[in-house]
């Protein structure tokens, strides 16, 4: 079957400016974590791709460790972007990372300039790429000097292998710092990628006022809680979820029935607004205007053409907003 992308792709789409840059984002992402890996069926992963792209979404977010194996998503995402999307690459932000365990021994893992190098290298070629659009440090380290972590993000970017940097998981105190060393220089930080959710609010509590501060752009991943933030645990857990499989992040212990009393209730309040409970739990971080896209992620094309109807209501009434405060609380 050759693909071919619909004319129809940026109808419905809405894109956002990414902090002061002159980068515009899908205001929805598709993430690569769970389901593009060699345990994945490439059937399924490739349709789904095929849809977000057809959707407008023109993000796609990597890491070198994305799998599993590890390598593994880059190097599917990598045939799928040869074989189906080599004419559409200028129309894509493509995105990697490095800040995790990678590979064995001192220079696998964690912040430094050796590290990040070999890593971004190692992401090109899995991925078939001459360069990334944004290139990320995964995590904060706690041994490197951030002056050599972001001056590795510099250098990847003079030598033209990342067009932007990125930060992700950054506190915000760290995270400013960053921004600081960045734009000094002179390869100011695009983005930050923290873990936002209405299960996961730390960011509200300094991380966006340094973004909108710094014209830097915010991604929240893992939106739906990991898909905890929808329907589907409501009445025990499904076989095919990512609570139930091996190889899936999300852990059972975090079903409480605590949780569940309150993603009941979120769901009745989402019915209210017409909603899907995942549609309503991306609704109400994209209300937030510091939010530059929310980035997702699918393990059937069928979720994602759900999510992506979150687009269709993104205004709360400040009843809706309390009742939400209330449940959360
Ligand atoms: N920077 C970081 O440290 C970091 C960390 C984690 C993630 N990320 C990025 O963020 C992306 C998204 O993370 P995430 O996958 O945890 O995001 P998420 O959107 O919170 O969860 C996605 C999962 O929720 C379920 N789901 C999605 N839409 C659904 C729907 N409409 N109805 C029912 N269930 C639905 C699916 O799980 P089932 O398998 O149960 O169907 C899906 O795999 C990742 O791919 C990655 O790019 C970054």
């Amino acid at each position: 079957m050759t693909y071919v992308a619909s004319p129809k792709r940026y109808k419905d789409m809405q894109y956002r400016r990414c902090g002061k840059s002159g980068l515009k984002f899908p205001a929805v992402s598709l993430g690569l974590w769970h389901n593009f890996g060699d345990v994945d069926v490439t059937d399924n992963f490739r349709k789904i791709l095929h849809l977000a792209f057809d959707s407008g979404i023109t993000h796609f977010d990597l890491a070198n460790n994305y799998g599993p194996p590890p390598g593994s998503a880059e190097e599917n995402f990598g045939r799928i972007l040869k074989q189906d999307f080599s004419a559409y690459r200028d129309e894509m932000i493509i995105s990697s990372k490095a800040g995790y365990t990678m590979w064995d021994g001192p220079y696998g893992d964690w912040g430094s300039k050796k590290y990040l190098v070999a890593s971004l290298d190692q992401s090109l070629k899995r991925m078939g790429l001459d360069y990334v659009d944004i290139f990320y440090h995964h995590r904060p380290d706690p041994e490197t000097p951030l002056e050599e972590t972001m001056g590795a993000l510099d250098l990847i970017v003079r030598q033209g292998k990342a067009l932007y940097a990125g930060i992700s998981n950054y506190p915000a105190d760290e995270a400013a710092k960053a921004i600081d060393i960045l734009r000094q220089l002179g390869t100011p930080c695009l983005i930050h990628q923290p873990k936002y959710s209405m299960f996961e609010r730390w960011v509200e509590g300094g991380l966006l006022d340094v973004l909108a501060a710094e014209g830097v752009g915010c991604i929240p991943f893992s939106p739906l809680a990991q898909g905890m933030l929808t329907n589907k645990y409501l009445h025990g857990i499904p076989d095919d979820s990512r609570a139930a499989k091996a190889t899936g992040f999300l852990q059972t212990s975090q079903l409480t029935a605590k949780r569940l009393e309150k993603i009941k209730k979120l769901d009745a309040l989402a019915k209210q607004r017409g909603q899907t409970l995942a549609q309503m739990a991306l609704s109400w971080i994209l209300k937030n205007s510091r939010v530059t896209s929310v980035l997702i992620g699918a393990s059937k094309p069928e979720q994602l053409s759900d999510s992506l109807k979150c687009l269709d209501n993104i205004v709360f009434s400040s009843e809706e907003l309390a009742k939400i405060e209330a449940i959360l609380k």
